[in-house]
């Protein structure tokens, strides 16, 4: 009954015309219809008003089906029958900028001689228009979009993606080729990271220093922010700005050390971590520079929400200041804790005055915080329910980091309204806004950025716009494999960079045997590389950081080895993985010499060697299941637990080629005797 359940909207696609490809974020609803819409030279987009976003909206969409068809495709006038229309219709525009919780739903019908968008409002309708992008895939005449009736909105209104350009600079283009990514799986908020101890990222024409000796020269002009956000805003995303304050201040310091806790001298953070500068909060100069600050910088972001960080302040320097501590003493504050709400009380009248509403990491959660704060929980689910029962509204980010590279499938389970926040009652829930992925840039610079937020930021999209019950993991990463391939054409760059990267590491030799290791490979994250080796400085040149954070050849084999595990007969999976075996039992013979006398990879002499041995272990594998024969089980023990050891980090790698194979040696120990 289930299985046929399941089967039953794939047999009605196939009835009704061609199969729908794989969408992501899944939409609400998506009924096949008869027939397909072929896509041709010239195409017509026209909408019921007369607006400028949607009009700049339709020479993207046609753009982008020009990058995804190959086809050069001309916007012609609706007037000629012969062309397929893209036509919109709008019930108003809607807010002139992207507003939390406007309505973004849309319904999409798709016919043979044209698409038909419906929304309440422009945004509703470019959500409808990336869904209609995805659609594109090539059949039996060409490039075409299966006929199809889709009604879709989002299940929570804050869906969003933080950025981190202060650890490592992210140019303009950078952040550009993300909103184009960010919009087309229907991401709606940008979190502008701006400033850490690492690096003041905005030119203040109030207080030039900030930017001249704290960023090297790397920072944003305030016509590029401006350009910025009305790039966002053209993509229906609110851009939400972050200055990171009282802590994580440390590159504040060189251009204005009097708004310092401690003494300096202060030189821009170089490394990473928690460090102890911090502002002073007990001199009203500090609030007066706050106010004046944001009064020049809050105009440039129409969004009324300004993050103001508030993370890991640590406390020493306000121990040791003796004027923090009268301050302390005369106000009655106990400790830190005390210290850092006045501050944040004090930032959030100041942001009042200026027409912002606070939002903060879930360090700056205590009572009285003041109307309308939005707490950002990161440091465990529990914070989130916290911030909602003290009657704040909140996003979450805890489970929700990129940086750590954790897998799109755990990333996937992660939902706003999971664990404790089950329990919610609906006016709870309703505070619950949504969620953001977040890229801290620690180890990440401009040219590794991409593959480290995308395709994974794609599960994120989707647990924060789909419905509650999408949760099958094995359709996420069948879509996932598909939209990443899309995503291409939005400009980002998490493929492209890939084998440049490994090309430039190879040098005078042919990459392929890097490239097939590099293929079973997998980068592991901040928490596993965090260490004194890298600063600011340190090149992200190196075999992990070309690799993603999920081999996609690896899982594929992993569910050849399950097929096959299930059922020894299943010839075309053993093929599968025998190819493949095969090939990474050769690999080393042919990696090896490469790697003498090349220090950049080097490194690499060991995990080569590991992947030949998981070739070698997966054929002989191979062949006592194919048989049907047992294997000795002390070596079906002793390959076991090597395969475990390889799938521990070496050079920063962890090998996902020994997980088939695990897979395959599981097997034979639950059918050994
Ligand atoms: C954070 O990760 N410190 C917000």
């Amino acid at each position: 009954m289930h299985r046929l359940l399941l089967l039953l909207p794939i047999a009605a696609a196939l009835q009704a015309g061609t199969p729908i490809p794989g969408l992501m974020p899944l939409p609400t609803k998506v009924e096949p219809a008869a027939g397909a819409l072929p896509i041709g030279a010239a195409v017509s987009a026209t909408a019921n008003l007369d607006d400028a976003r949607l009009e700049s909206a339709f020479d993207r969409l046609i753009a982008r089906m020009t990058g995804q068809t190959g086809i050069a495709i001309q916007r012609v006038p609706p007037a000629d029958p012969a062309h397929p229309t893209v036509r919109v219709e709008c019930a108003g525009r809607g807010a002139d900028y992207p507003a939390l919780g406007e309505d973004e739903s849309y319904r999409l019908d798709v016919a043979a001689d044209g698409a038909h968008i419906a929304a309440s409002t422009v945004d509703g309708a470019l959500r409808g228009m990336e869904t209609l992008l995805q659609l594109i895939a090539p059949g039996p005449n060409g490039f075409q979009i299966a006929a199809v009736h889709i009604e879709d909105r989002p299940r929570f209104p804050w869906r969003g993606l933080m950025m981190d350009v202060s650890r490592h600079w992210m140019p303009v283009e950078v952040v550009k080729r993300n909103l184009d990514a960010m919009a087309a799986v229907k991401l709606n908020v940008f979190h502008w990271h701006l400033a850490d101890d690492q690096g003041f990222r905005v030119e203040s024409k109030r207080f030039p220093r900030l930017a001249e000796r704290g960023s090297d020269g790397h920072y944003y002009t305030q016509d590029q922010i401006r350009a910025v956000v009305a790039y966002a805003r053209d993509r229906g995303i609110r851009v939400v700005p972050e200055f990171d304050i009282p802590g994580h201040t440390q590159s504040w310091f060189p251009g204005l050390p009097e708004l310092a806790a401690g003494p300096g001298p202060f030189e821009i953070g170089r490394h990473f971590g928690v460090f102890d500068p911090v502002m002073d909060p007990s001199r009203e100069e500090t609030y007066a520079f706050i106010d004046e600050f944001i009064g020049e910088i809050a105009p440039l972001f129409p969004d009324p929400y300004f993050h103001i960080g508030g993370d890991e302040v640590n406390g020493k320097q306000w121990n040791q200041s003796p004027a923090v501590q009268a301050f302390a003493k005369e106000h009655g504050f106990k400790d830190t804790l005390a210290i850092q709400l006045y501050f944040s009380q004090r930032v959030h009248q100041i942001l009042e005055r200026h027409g912002k509403k606070m939002i903060g990491w879930d360090e700056i959660l205590q009572p009285n915080l003041g109307e309308g704060t939005v707490v950002q929980t990161w440091r465990n689910q529990a914070s989130l329910a916290d911030s909602v029962r003290q009657g704040y509204r909140g996003i979450l980010s805890w489970g929700y980091y990129l940086d750590h590279m954790k897998p799109a499938s755990y990333l996937y389970t992660v939902d706003p309204l999971g664990g404790v926040a089950a329990q919610f009652s609906a006016d709870e829930a309703a505070r619950v806004l949504g969620g953001e992925a977040c890229m801290w840039a620690e180890l990440v610079d401009a040219e590794t950025v991409d593959s480290r937020i995308w395709p994974r930021a794609a599960a994120v999209a989707e647990r924060l716009w789909s419905s509650k019950d999408v949760t099958d993991a094995d359709s996420m990463y069948t879509r996932m494999a598909r939209i990443s391939r899309v995503l291409e054409w939005t400009g980002i760059q998490h493929r492209s960079e890939y084998q440049p990267m490994l090309d430039r590491l190879a040098g005078e030799c042919p990459a392929a045997p890097l490239r097939v290791l590099a293929d079973a490979s997998e980068a592991t994250g901040l928490d596993q590389r965090h260490g004194s080796r890298y600063t600011t400085f340190t090149p992200l040149n190196r075999f992990v950081d070309a690799l993603p954070a999920e081999s996609e050849l690896a899982r594929a084999l992993e569910q050849a080895a399950a097929r096959l595990a299930a059922n020894p007969g299943d010839a075309a999976a053993a093929q599968t993985l025998r190819v493949q075996f095969a090939v990474w039992a050769a690999n080393d013979a042919a990696l090896a010499p490469m790697l003498e006398g090349n220090a950049l990879i080097e490194e690499l002499k060991p995990l080569s060697g590991k992947l030949a041995m998981a070739g070698a272990t997966g054929l002989r594998a191979l062949d006592y299941l194919v048989a049907k024969r047992a294997a000795p089980k002390s070596w079906v023990a002793a390959q076991s637990a090597e395969m475990a050891r390889m799938l521990k980090p070496n050079a920063e790698v962890v090998l996902a080629a020994a997980r088939p194979v695990k897979l395959l040696l599981d097997a034979l120990a639950k059918s050994g005797k």
